[in-house]
């Protein structure tokens, strides 16, 4: 499966850069080619010369050599890679990757990389368990990177915990999973919807609801991780843009439908975004005052539905239309009832009463409901529920399962 594959590893500075020389030797008797790029961290744990005597290649370093920038170029390292890995990752180089820094080799060609990226995470477990990794972890895999531990054992430290790097036949597994299954979709096109709208009162204010867009923009990096052309069409949400997506930005109902419209033909459509059902008939074009008397009275219109609309269309429609259904009573019901209300393929019912956190929280607890019956998912992570929807979507749309993922 790696043969002729082309693995970047970007090496940082960590104890465990050793094992990185073995994962090498594993990818090159795999058949894949390993080209390196050490931080001036990595050169203190392992030396520039047993990598490239191990990966048979040149070991880049410098962001400002100018052999290097007129041979190879910073941009080319990653775009000439099938998949960039970067084992060891250190807390420190996962932090530049959430801030985006680009200071250094390492960093600028993750920033300039349009590939999937593999993280193996390696450190002391009190900076993994530090609320500060933690959150640059959560930012980078919203954007779809993917990681492979940290697992629990003794560390070089002499502390025990988590934070010990995935061992290397581990990583080359989880390698293999990943160009796999980047293929996929390769010849397909997904449309996501995600997040809120905002639905004008006046020029300051708006009705909306309180979808973080996290359940959306996880399917879309999830469907992108498998290979499909994909567009989120997007309500205003703090979510990072998902990497190889292409985000359209929206507020309203009506502007997203006229994105989602823009954007067929399309295989899929996935419609995760909690459209505002009701706008302002008229939004005022000056801000309403509060010395006027009286509390205004607002009057309401319908909003068009647009995985109703979607669902519905002729020659275009998709070959399979996803909605949600978020509801606070007879869940499954509802969501039945619901999808063949509005004509789609699957519905995947979310109950979204008080305290159940679906709304904005990391996880969801859904059925999928389609022609066939209902289908109970265990509680998972929206990202979960995101790739086993993916996965879903590549069998249905007679995609076969790589061996061993
Ligand atoms: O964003 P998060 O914080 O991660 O939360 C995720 C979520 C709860 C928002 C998501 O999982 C979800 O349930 N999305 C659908 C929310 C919703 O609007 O549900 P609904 O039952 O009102 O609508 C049913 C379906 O019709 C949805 O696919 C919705 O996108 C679509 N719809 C609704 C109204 C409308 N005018 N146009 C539509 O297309």
């Amino acid at each position: 499966m790696l043969q002729d594959r082309r693995i970047l590893l970007i090496i940082s500075g960590g104890i465990a850069a050793y094992k990185s020389l073995e994962l090498i030797r594993r990818l090159r008797e795999r058949g894949a080619a390993v080209r390196c790029i050490m931080t001036a961290a990595a050169e203190h744990f392992v030396t520039p010369l047993s990598v490239a005597s191990l990966s048979e290649d040149k070991v880049y370093t410098d962001l400002w050599s100018l052999t290097d920038e007129s041979e190879m170029g910073h941009i080319r390292l990653s775009r000439e890679a099938d998949l960039v890995v970067v084992a060891p990752a250190s807390a420190d180089l996962i932090a530049r990757m959430a801030t985006g820094l680009a200071d250094d080799l390492a960093t600028t060609a993750l920033l300039a990389s349009d590939k999937p990226v593999l993280i193996a995470p390696t450190m002391n477990l009190m900076m993994w368990a530090h609320p500060a990794t933690q959150a640059n972890l959560a930012t980078i895999e919203a954007r779809g990177v993917k990681r492979i531990g940290p697992g629990s054992g003794e560390l070089a430290c002499g502390e025990v915990g988590s934070g010990r790097m995935a061992e290397p036949l581990e990583i080359v597994v989880a390698i293999e999973r990943i160009l796999a299954g980047a293929a996929r979709l390769a010849e397909k096109r997904a449309l996501v919807t995600s997040g809120p709208t905002r639905e004008p009162i006046d020029p300051v204010r708006y009705i909306s609801n309180h979808s973080s867009g996290k359940q959306g923009h996880a399917i879309a990096a999830a469907l992108a991780a498998l290979g499909a052309d994909t567009v989120l069409v997007s309500g205003p949400t703090q979510e990072p843009s998902p990497a190889g997506v292409r985000v359209v930005p929206v507020e309203t109902a009506a502007e997203m439908l006229a994105a989602c419209e823009a954007v067929l033909p399309v295989d899929v459509a996935v419609m995760a975004a909690a459209v505002a059902d009701w706008r302002v008939e008229t939004a005022t074009g000056h801000k309403l005052k509060k010395d006027i008397g009286a509390p205004p009275v607002l009057r309401l219109a319908e909003n068009p539905d647009i995985l109703a609309s979607i669902a519905q269309r002729g020659n275009d429609r998709p070959a399979l239309v996803i909605g949600f259904a978020a509801e606070t009573e007879n869940v499954v019901e509802n969501a039945r009832r619901k999808r063949l209300r509005k004509q789609c393929d699957w519905i995947l019912a979310n109950d979204v009463s008080p305290g159940t956190d679906t709304f904005g929280g990391d996880r969801n607890t859904v059925h999928l409901v389609d022609a066939d019956g209902i289908e109970a998912w265990p509680v998972m992570t929206k990202r979960e529920v995101a790739d086993r929807l993916a996965e879903r979507i590549a069998q249905h749309l007679g995609v076969s399962c790589p061996r061993g993922s």
